[in-house]
């Protein structure tokens, strides 16, 4: 009964085919691509000393350099390798190195030749931006980056016109902090804290936008974005069309067709679920709480949810057995009984 996953990742999902995700190859095998392919440039030390750094502006980085432990995040590093920086010496190896290549000689330069500067400051929203940012918005917030041509949707050009009417800092923080279903735009919110993210946000709007005064509340559009601030729903509604699950055979279902994204626990942790961009859903969450009452479980499950990999099982389920599996997650994840004497649900 198990639909091919792997083909629908890749089909539905762009960010869940970048490299990002990809295994490292060995150390011993990437300290050898190093040397072969990037120490002519990179210096054999990762230091930027090699007969190549005078020809060439800007120059190799210097791995060593504190700068490059400030801005170059793994995944910054990971996509510069993959699609190379337009308009530098440094062009992508995606053409001649696997993605696990890749990954695996990030990490022997991040391993051998970055070390964090002796006295760690606060870190600035330039630093924040340049880390994070700039290798899919661009360096100057234009969205001039290998990503203009190879996402869908690009990038935002922050420097657009008319983009900072329609980017709140509110809707910002949204976006930065759970991603943009659908699209390349990650979440951030367990790499930065809250305050990094208004730090960084705050740093874009002052640098790329030209932010009028007034567009700084919230607007009641932006908090209706798309399975973001959801309003709270109603949690006694009943399913459609007068359907009543079975949670008990749905509870089966689910143990064999759900849990390898959703997690045996509901709470998103499932075996597949770290390849999986946006992630799947964890039904413990306070806003799946707040907003997965049955009718709304009973629609997402049916249709699936465009942009991600979560299928529409309405073409492998009748509506009864739907009515089933959203029984048991409404149940046993969303709003479960407290009765602390009886068996536990799952397991
Ligand atoms: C022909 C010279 C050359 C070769 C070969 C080369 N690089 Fe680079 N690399 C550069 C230059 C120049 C820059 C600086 C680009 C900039 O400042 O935007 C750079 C920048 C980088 C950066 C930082 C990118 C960023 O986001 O700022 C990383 C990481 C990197 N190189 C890794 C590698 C790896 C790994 C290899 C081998 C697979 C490699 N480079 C091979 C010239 C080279
Ligand atoms: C892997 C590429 C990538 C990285 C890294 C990235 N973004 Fe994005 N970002 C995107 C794409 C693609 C979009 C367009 C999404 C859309 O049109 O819905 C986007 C959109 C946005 C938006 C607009 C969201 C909206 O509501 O329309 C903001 C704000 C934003 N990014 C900020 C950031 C910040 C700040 C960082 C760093 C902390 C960052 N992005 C890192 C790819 C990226
Ligand atoms: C291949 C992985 C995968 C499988 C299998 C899967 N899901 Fe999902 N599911 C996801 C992803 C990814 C999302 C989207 C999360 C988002 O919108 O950010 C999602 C979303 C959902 C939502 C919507 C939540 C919302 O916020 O609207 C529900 C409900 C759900 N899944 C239930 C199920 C049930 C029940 C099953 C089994 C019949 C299942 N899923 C199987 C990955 C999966």
């Amino acid at each position: 009964m198990l639909l091919p996953f792997n083909f629908v990742r890749c089909a539905g999902m762009i960010a869940a085919c970048l490299p990002l995700f990809a295994a490292a190859a060995p150390a011993v095998e990437s300290q050898r691509l190093y040397q072969q392919n990037c120490a002519a440039c990179h210096g054999e030390q990762g230091d930027g000393k090699s007969r190549a750094q005078f020809g060439l502006n800007p120059p190799p980085r210097d791995f060593t350099a504190a700068e490059a432990w400030q801005e170059l995040s793994r995944e910054r590093m990971i996509l510069s390798v993959t699609h190379g920086r337009p308009g530098t010496a440094m062009v992508g190896w995606d053409n001649r190195l696997g993605a696990n290549e890749i990954a695996g000689v990030v990490d022997y330069i991040r391993s051998s030749f970055m070390r964090p500067p002796a006295k760690t400051r606060q870190v600035s929203g330039q630093q924040l931006y340049k880390r994070h940012c700039s290798a899919c918005h661009g360096d100057r917030g234009n969205g001039a980056s290998w990503a203009h041509n190879s996402l869908n949707p690009p990038p935002r050009d922050f420097t657009a016109a008319g983009v900072a009417q329609e980017l709140t800092r509110e809707r910002m923080l949204l976006a930065v902090t759970h991603g943009r279903t659908g699209t390349a735009m990650m979440p951030f919110s367990r790499e930065l804290s809250a305050t990094e993210i208004e730090t960084v946000v705050d740093y874009v709007r002052a640098t790329f936008m030209t932010v009028p005064a007034d567009t700084d509340a919230p607007t009641p559009a932006a908090l209706q974005e798309p399975g973001r601030a959801r309003p709270a729903a109603d949690m006694t509604a009943a399913l459609p069309g007068g359907l009543r699950g079975d949670a008990d055979k749905g509870r089966r279902f689910y143990l064999s067709n759900c849990y390898v994204c959703h997690g045996e626990h509901g709470d998103g942790q499932g075996p597949r679920a770290s390849f999986i961009r946006p992630p799947p859903r964890n039904f413990l969450a306070p806003e799946a709480r707040l907003a997965l009452n049955r009718p709304e479980l009973f629609a997402a499950i049916s249709g699936g949810k465009r942009g991600t990999v979560m299928p529409a099982w309405s073409s492998v389920l009748g509506e009864q057995e739907i009515a089933d599996v959203a029984e048991f997650v409404f149940t046993a994840f969303i709003a479960p009984a407290p009765e602390p004497q009886k068996k536990k649900v799952v397991n």
